[in-house]
């Protein structure tokens, strides 16, 4: 049995773990990431894996997946737009480091496989997959392959305009959708909504401590949960716009599945809902065409792992 590591760095944590064949987690482990140092987090990347290797020294590659443009060749951190990350030759780094082969790629592309392979994709041959964090991160799986495009960054589908001129994004343009259904937005729309409504969001300011500008994304999904309105809308909004942009998907690229990821998904009908209902409603004008089902993903915070090492064993 083959073991390989994965690791999956976000803008919070660099989580690792020692992963067989079948996509099981033997070992795992995890540190914050210092988001604003590109060199700390280069280094707790090889902690990380060194950590493993230890644990598990017949393990024979690994592999890396980070909330990053990468580039064609797989070597190189090209940017970040939630990370200071910049030209970083992060695969020979921790190559070296570890001297084991390293297969880096992006962050939702490994966690995308792992859905594809041992998830809610195993039985599709094309697939689309949003995942809603920080950021909002996407994956093309054609033909059995991930779609990489001609220069490494091909499926940033959180980069893809909702609003003409709207609200700036850390890659550099305006109104990209994870501006408006990333984790980050749902925040947004929640202070901002408790901020003019704060009758309807009497639940949510309770679990905020009063202070509209103190509110998280897990008090929204536990306001919302018990029917504050302010916190129903953050949520209906974030499906809306998942919705349509998901309806232009299904549009050019016609996949078997799409597929949402992220922790957002816990909220269940609360997003789904809206998001299941504006995508039908797009759609509507051409519906005696089949359309791909939407589901949640199923690999949960694994996936990220799970997808990286699978990844770095077929090399
Ligand atoms: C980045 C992606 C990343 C996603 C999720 C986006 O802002 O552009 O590369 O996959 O966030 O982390
Ligand atoms: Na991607
Ligand atoms: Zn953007």
């Amino acid at each position: 049995m083959t073991l390989t590591i994965g690791i999956d760095v976000g803008g919070t944590k660099v989580a690792g773990g020692v992963v067989d064949e079948q996509g099981n987690v033997l070992a795992s482990n995890r540190r914050p990431t210092p988001a604003d140092d590109p060199a700390g987090t280069r280094d707790t990347i090889v902690e990380v894996a060194a950590e493993l290797v230890a644990q598990y020294p017949t393990a024979t590659a690994i592999g890396i997946g980070a909330a990053a443009w990468i580039d064609a060749t797989g070597s190189t951190v090209l940017f970040a737009p939630n990370l200071a990350w910049r030209d970083e030759p992060l695969r020979d780094y921790v190559g070296k480091a570890i001297g084991l082969p390293v297969v880096l790629d992006n962050d939702a592309n490994v966690a995308a496989w792992a859905e594809f392979r041992f998830g809610v994709g195993k039985q599709a041959e094309s697939m689309v997959m949003i995942t809603v964090g920080t950021g909002i991160g996407g994956a093309i799986v054609v033909n059995g392959n991930l779609w990489r495009g001609a220069n490494g960054i091909a499926a940033e589908l959180g980069h893809i305009q909702s609003v003409p001129d709207g609200h700036p994004c850390g890659c550099g343009r305006l109104g990209c959708l994870e501006q408006y259904a990333s984790g980050n937005a749902l925040v947004r729309f929640g202070r901002a909504g408790a901020r003019q409504e704060p009758e309807r969001a009497a639940k949510l300011l309770e679990l905020a401590g009063g202070d509209a500008l103190a509110i998280t994304g897990r008090q929204i999904t536990e306001a919302a949960r018990s029917g504050d309105g302010v916190a129903m809308d953050a949520f209906a909004q974030v499906g809306y716009w998942l919705g349509v942009a998901l309806a232009d998907l299904a549009q050019s690229l016609d996949p078997q599945i799409m597929v949402i990821g992220g922790g957002v998904i816990d909220a269940g009908p609360l997003l789904m809902g809206p998001l299941e209902r504006t995508y039908r409603e797009q759609l509507a004008n051409r519906d005696r065409f089949p359309v791909a089902e939407i589901h949640a993903a199923r690999m949960g915070n694994a996936a990220g792992v799970v997808g990286a090492a699978d990844l770095a064993r077929r090399g």
